[in-house]
């Protein structure tokens, strides 16, 4: 399995913080916000890992992460020269993956379960990883019944649960087919959410509900919460 790490977006909610710095090198208490996402992919074993990355935060995203042997792991460098979302940005690591299955990952989420094992014994079809929240509008959102996922919206002014996809996803290699036949959401975007939907049409979406606190940390409240949750547990 190939990890990739999507780095890309401009952070226009963390404004000024983000004017010239990658959200994901932001500081969460004492390290930088992209290594919790990265740790995901170490745990499960994962050392060969595209990050993808826009022109204007390559040389800072290289400069700290180097070739990845002080993280005894491999990066490659994918550039996403507009922000065209999430799916687009997994699309640019499709020659990367050589048909093997993804673990991608975002730069600004951070997950408090141990999700390795779920990571490890992933087969085929797509794997999402969902919290519940009370806010569920923000972000995708997953309606499950029992151990099936019976749809799933993006960002729905009425979500139909409290489940939110988390910035995980575990995709076969079918993934970059799906993505070429994607058309922009009103947003502008590719969106992730409708890879996921293809599967969960196909019946191949599976989900694992997530027990401890999870963070996506692109707004000042969030970040400033992450610091305070990493502070405790340390
Ligand atoms: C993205 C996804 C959304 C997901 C969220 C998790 O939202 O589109 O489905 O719930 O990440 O962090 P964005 O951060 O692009 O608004």
């Amino acid at each position: 399995m190939k990890g990739i790490l999507i780095c890309g977006g401009t952070g226009t909610r963390l404004r000024p913080l983000t004017n010239i710095l990658n959200k994901s090198l932001l500081p969460v208490y004492h390290r930088p916000l992209i290594e919790y996402p990265l740790g995901v992919l170490l745990d499960a074993g994962i050392k060969d890992i595209a990050v993808v990355t826009g022109t204007e935060h390559l040389d800072q995203m290289t400069g700290f992460l180097g070739s990845g042997s002080q993280f005894d792991c491999e990066f490659t460098f994918k550039v996403q020269e507009k922000a065209g979302g999430i799916a687009q940005a997994l699309g640019l690591a499709e020659e990367f993956a050589e048909g093997e299955n993804i673990c991608a990952i975002l730069g600004d989420n951070i997950f408090f379960d141990d999700i390795s094992e779920p990571i490890k014994n992933f087969k085929e079809g797509g794997h999402v990883f969902l919290k519940e929240v009370e806010d569920p509008e923000r972000f995708g959102v997953v309606q499950v019944e029992g151990d099936k996922a019976k749809s799933i919206e993006e960002k729905p002014v009425e979500p139909k649960s409290n489940y939110a996809q988390t910035g995980c996803y575990l995709f076969d290699n079918k993934c970059f087919d799906v993505i070429k036949e994607l058309k922009p959401s009103p947003r502008g975007e590719l969106e992730i959410t409708d890879v996921a939907r293809w599967y969960l049409d196909n019946e191949e979406l599976a989900f694992t509900l997530l027990e401890e606190e999870w963070i996506d940390a692109g707004t000042f409240e969030s970040l400033f919460k992450a610091a305070g949750l990493v502070r405790d547990r340390r």
